[in-house]
C-alpha cells in the first residue's frame, strides 16, 4: 500500500539579496580563481546581504511569498520553525521577528539549529507538531546570512557560501499528498570538523578573541565533503525505505547544495540521473539552511516538479547533522 502523508506542503517561497559577489570578485579579495571555484565546487556567483542587514528581513520576504502561494492568511499561521545559524541576535529567537513583520498573532515561534541540514530538521519537527497539537498550519524556513561569519581572507571558505532565505507552508494532507517520510540523524564526534566557536558562552567577544577571528566559521573540508557523501547517501536510503519507495521513482531529488561535486557522488551512489538531480548551487553558492527550500520552491515556479510529484530531500551539516526526506507534492 502506497503510503500517505497527514501533512502537505501548501505554498512555497524564497528571497535572496541583490546583491550579487561573482568568482571574478572574489578574486581581487583573495588568491583564488574562477576555475578553481568552478571546479571543485561548481559555484560561479552567488547573493550576498549588505553588512549588518537582518535575517528576519528575507526569512519574513522569503514566508510572504509561501502564505500567498498557499492562499492563506498570516492569520492562519498557527507555528512558524525557522531554522538558521545566523539569526538577527542571540535571542530573542529571529522566528519571533518574523512573526511581529507579518503580524502573524496566532503563531508560537521559534528557532532551531541544525546548520545546513536545518530545514528539514524544521520540517520534521513542524509535522510532528501539527500531528499533536491543535495546530492546522505551520511556516517552516530556512534561511542564512552565512557570509555574515565568514572569514574572507580564508580562501579555503570564503568562495563557498551565500545568503537567502526560502520557507514552505504545511497544512492538512489529501489526495495521497504529503510528507511520507523524513529520517534525521547527528554525530557530535566530528563537531570540530564545520564550526563557528565565537558568538557562544565559551568564547566571550574580548579584544583577543576578536583579533583572532574567534567569530569565524571553520572547516576541514575534504573531510567534511567526504562524510556529507556517505551520511546524505545513507540518510536518503532510510527515508526512501520508510516511504516505501525506491530511488527511481523519485520524480526530483533535491539535495543540500554545498559543492556540485558532492550533489553528483550523491546521485551516483543513489542510482539517480542528472535529471531526477537539481542544482542550483552554480547561482546561490552554500547557502546551508536555506539551500533546500530555495531550490524547492524554484523548481516547483519553473515546472520542474508539481502535484504528485515525488521528491527527495537530504541534507549535511555541521554537528554533524543529516536529513533525508521523501515528499508527495
Ligand atoms: O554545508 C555543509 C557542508 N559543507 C560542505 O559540504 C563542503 C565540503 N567541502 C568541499 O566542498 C570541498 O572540500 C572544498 C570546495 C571546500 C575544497 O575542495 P577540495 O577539492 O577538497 O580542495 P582542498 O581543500 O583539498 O584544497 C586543494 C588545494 C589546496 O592546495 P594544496 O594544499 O594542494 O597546495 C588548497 O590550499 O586547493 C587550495 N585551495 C584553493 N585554491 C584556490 C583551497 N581553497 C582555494 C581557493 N582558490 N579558494
Amino acid at each position: 500500500m502506497t503510503k500517505t502523508g497527514q501533512n502537505m506542503i501548501l505554498g512555497t517561497g524564497h528571497t535572496v539579496p541583490d546583491k550579487i559577489l561573482t568568482n571574478a570578485d572574489l578574486e581581487k579579495i583573495v588568491d583564488t580563481s574562477d576555475q578553481w571555484i568552478v571546479e571543485r565546487s561548481g559555484i560561479r556567483l552567488r547573493h550576498i546581504a549588505e553588512k549588518g542587514a537582518a535575517l528576519s528581513e528575507l526569512a519574513t520576504e522569503a514566508a510572504r511569498r509561501a502564505i500567498d502561494d498557499a492562499g492563506l492568511k498570516v492569520e492562519d499561521i498557527d507555528l512558524i520553525v525557522l531554522a538558521t545559524v545566523t539569526g538577527d541576535m542571540k535571542f530573542p529567537a529571529t522566528a519571533c521577528f518574523v512573526q511581529e513583520n507579518l503580524g502573524a498573532r496566532n503563531a508560537a515561534a521559534f528557532d532551531i539549529s541544525a546548520a545546513c541540514s536545518g530545514f528539514i530538521y524544521a520540517l520534521q519537527i513542524a509535522d510532528g507538531l501539527l500531528r499533536s497539537q491543535p495546530y492546522r498550519h505551520a511556516l517552516v524556513i530556512g534561511g542564512e546570512i552565512l557570509t555574515s561569519m565568514v572569514d574572507w581572507q580564508d580562501r579555503n571558505t570564503c568562495v563557498l557560501f551565500g545568503d537567502g532565505a526560502g520557507a514552505v507552508v504545511l497544512g492538512p494532507a489529501r489526495d495521497g499528498r504529503g510528507i511520507l517520510s523524513t529520517h534525521i540523524g547527528s554525530d557530535g564526534a566530528y563537531s570540530h570538523l564545520l564550526y563557528n566557536a565565537g558568538c557562544g558562552c565559551i568564547n566571550m567577544p574580548t579584544v583577543e578573541n576578536v583579533q583572532e577571528k574567534i567569530h569565524t566559521l571553520r572547516m576541514e573540508g575534504k573531510e567534511v565533503f567526504r562524510h556529507a557523501v556517505v551520511a546524505m547517501s545513507r540518510a536518503m536510503k532510510k527515508a526512501l525505505k520508510e516511504a516505501d519507495v525506491s530511488s527511481e521513482d523519485l520524480d526530483l531529488v533535491i539535495s543540500h547544495q554545498a559543492n556540485l561535486r558532492i550533489i553528483e557522488a550523491l546521485a551516483k551512489r543513489l542510482k539517480v540521473t542528472e535529471k531526477q538531480t537539481y542544482v542550483n548551487v552554480d547561482r546561490f553558492g552554500n547557502t546551508s539552511a536555506a539551500s533546500i527550500p530555495i531550490a524547492l520552491d524554484e523548481a516547483r515556479k519553473n515546472g520542474i516538479i508539481k502535484e504528485g510529484s515525488l521528491v527527495g530531500l537530504v541534507a549535511f551539516g555541521a554537528g554533524f547533522t543529516w536529513a533525508a526526506s521523501i515528499l508527495r507534492l
